[in-house]
């Protein structure tokens, strides 16, 4: 039997007081997911239990009960505090997946502040704006990556703190630099967490658009509720399971489910700081025995081109319910894992901006491979016409995928961004930005992002972004991005460029040029070619159309570029 019953039944008489009283959570009240993830989960008897099973390169281990992550992210807390960082100060965790990592962004809501996680292999300019865009006032970072926030130091002026957490004392330290180590820092007595109420900021995740900077998603303390209730009822956990969310807290999918869900449900949790290998993967799953596996399409893809062969050389039994976010899941995917593990993965869709699950084939519920399934009780899901942004009641018809706003996980505005904010919502309806269709059964089917943003192996890539590296360069005059096909990531990146006058398109440039957007963009922003042009199509107001391209390269029909040619 799953935590969610029959879906039918709960979806009569739902209300999110459900997530409320099991949290015991009054309205009103202070609510704090930097408490509820530790001290709340200790007050419930289970300080002893275990929390984090880390493994980091190299076969180096640390672990930590709950009691260990409430006194730590005291002290996280505390440090900030003594700095005189307080609430609503953005505070950037910037760090590989270590537990700092975990505990740390406890810490910081905790005190109130605003997490702003950001995926430690970003470059110096994608780190610079974000932390611009913020105003972020600290950054909480490891030796390694140090070197990046001193390239963009000078330009930083609100930038007040820079803590690293695993200075081990032989360099010095530079302008604005400070250590913290969380295991000797001496645990503050009475610790009080600020008392956030529902409505209070605490995480900022940065997402790609397709015009324009990344924009801040400000999340509240109240995504807490949502967070919990589809952790329990669509990742299905149970008292024992060993929980594997394979996600970067970078990104969204590795806070809300691979911090604040987990934890706040008191389960234990294992991370892996390696890189991927399927060998890895397995080994990994035999040894910590896990339960419940949270991943993503391309890394099942990927697994699924390493064979059958290298799963039969581990017992992978312990495993018992699987789940995929971030990108389509194909078919062939979820009919190869049932074969291979026993298990389905269930497709899971929602966004930065939606904070928790939205829609998802349920644990118990009939499973339709390459389906999303149905709305999680408490959303109100629809696919709506295109122009009149009415739902549509025609089977299989495509539109946009539409929600009703107001579920507690949902984005409050996009830092400093109120305009795009709004642009969001049309007829009543948040509109994701994505395309879909749904069946006989009421089942979701994704068929495409309605933008030009490129989703590559569940990362999603502003196509601005990337033009904007690459004309910084002195031989580009102008540039285009868009996805290609690509069997393992769905998508990658490819850019057309044309030169100015006097540059050879040839190998020797396009090296030139990778390199020099290397540093500007994370790894995988980077375009996987570079096809060079004398011409690039353009609407008559000169507007770059993204989409012939693109239509071009999945070999698509062009079809009516009347239309094309006008501006959108
Ligand atoms: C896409 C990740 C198809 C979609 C949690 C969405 C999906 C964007 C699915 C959000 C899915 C996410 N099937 N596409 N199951 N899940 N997407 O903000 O385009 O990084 O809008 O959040 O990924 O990506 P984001």
């Amino acid at each position: 039997m799953s935590n969610i019953g029959s879906y039918e039944g709960r979806l009569k008489n739902f209300d999110w007081s459900i997530a409320e009283k099991e949290l015991g959570y009054n309205k009103g009240e202070a609510i704090n997911i930097g408490w509820y993830c530790s001290d709340r989960i200790c007050e419930m008897g289970k300080a002893g239990k275990t929390a984090l099973i880390w493994e980091g390169l190299g076969g180096v281990a640390r672990q930590y009960t709950f009691d260990d992550i409430r006194v730590n992210s005291n002290k996280f807390g505390a440090f900030l505090r003594s700095l005189g960082l307080k609430n609503e100060d953005r505070v950037c965790l910037f760090m590989d997946k270590i537990p700092e990592l975990y505990i740390g962004f406890l810490g910081v809501l905790k005190i109130g502040a605003i997490a702003q996680p950001l995926f430690s292999a970003f470059g110096d300019e994608s780190l610079h704006v974000r932390l611009d865009n913020a105003e972020t006032t600290a950054i909480i970072t490891q030796r390694k990556h140090v070197s990046k926030v001193r390239r963009i130091i000078e330009k930083s002026p609100y930038l007040k703190h820079v803590i690293i957490v695993d200075h081990d004392g032989k360099k010095p330290l530079k302008d604005r630099e400070m250590t913290f180590n969380m295991e000797e820092y001496e645990e503050p007595k009475d610790f009080e967490f600020f008392p956030t109420k529902a409505e209070t900021p605490s995480v900022l995740h940065y997402t790609s658009g397709t015009t324009g900077q990344p924009k801040g998603v400000k999340h509240v303390h109240y995504s807490l509720i949502s967070q919990y209730l589809t952790t329990k009822w669509v990742l299905d956990l149970l008292e024992d399971d060993i929980y594997w969310c394979t996600a970067d807290p970078g990104w969204v999918t590795g806070t809300s489910y691979g911090i604040i869900g987990p934890w706040s449900m008191g389960i234990t949790q294992c991370v892996m700081d390696v890189g991927f290998s399927a060998e890895n993967w397995y080994k990994f799953i035999e040894k910590h025995k896990v339960t419940m596996w949270y991943s993503a399409p391309t890394a099942i893809r990927s697994l699924m081109k390493a064979g059958d062969e290298v799963v039969k050389k581990h017992n992978l039994s312990s495993l018992r319910h699987l789940a995929s976010v971030g990108e389509p899941l194909n078919a062939e995917a979820v009919i190869w894992s049932e074969k291979v593990f026993g298990k389905p993965f269930l497709d899971t869709y929602w966004q930065t901006e939606t904070g928790s699950i939205m829609l998802t084939n349920f644990p118990g519920m009939k499973i339709k491979p390459g389906s999303m399934g149905k709305a999680f009780p408490g959303i109100t899901a629809a696919v709506v016409d295109t122009k009149t942004f009415k739902p549509i009641q025609e089977v299989g018809k495509i539109g946009l995928i539409a929600f009703k706003p107001g579920w507690p996980a949902m984005m409050r505005t996009y830092w400093n961004n109120e305009t795009t904010y709004k642009s969001k919502f049309t007829n009543g309806w948040y509109l994701p930005g994505d395309r879909a269709y749904i069946d006989l059964d009421g089942y979701f089917w994704f068929v495409g992002r309605d933008d030009d943003v490129i989703n590559t192996g569940g990362h999603l890539v502003s196509p601005f972004e990337v033009e904007s590296a690459l004309l910084e360069h002195e031989a580009v005059a102008e540039s285009a991005v868009v996805a290609k096909p690509d069997e393992v990531n769905m998508e990658v990146v490819k850019a057309f460029v044309m030169l100015n006058a006097g540059y050879e398109a040839d190998d020797m440039l396009e090296l030139k040029i990778m390199n020099f957007i290397r540093k500007k963009l994370s790894p995988l922003a980077m375009p996987q070619e570079i096809e060079y042009v004398k011409t690039l199509p353009k609407t008559r107001s000169g507007k770059i159309m993204r989409r012939l391209l693109h239509a071009k390269e999945w070999g698509e029909e062009i079809g009516d570029t009347s239309t094309l040619e006008d501006d959108e």
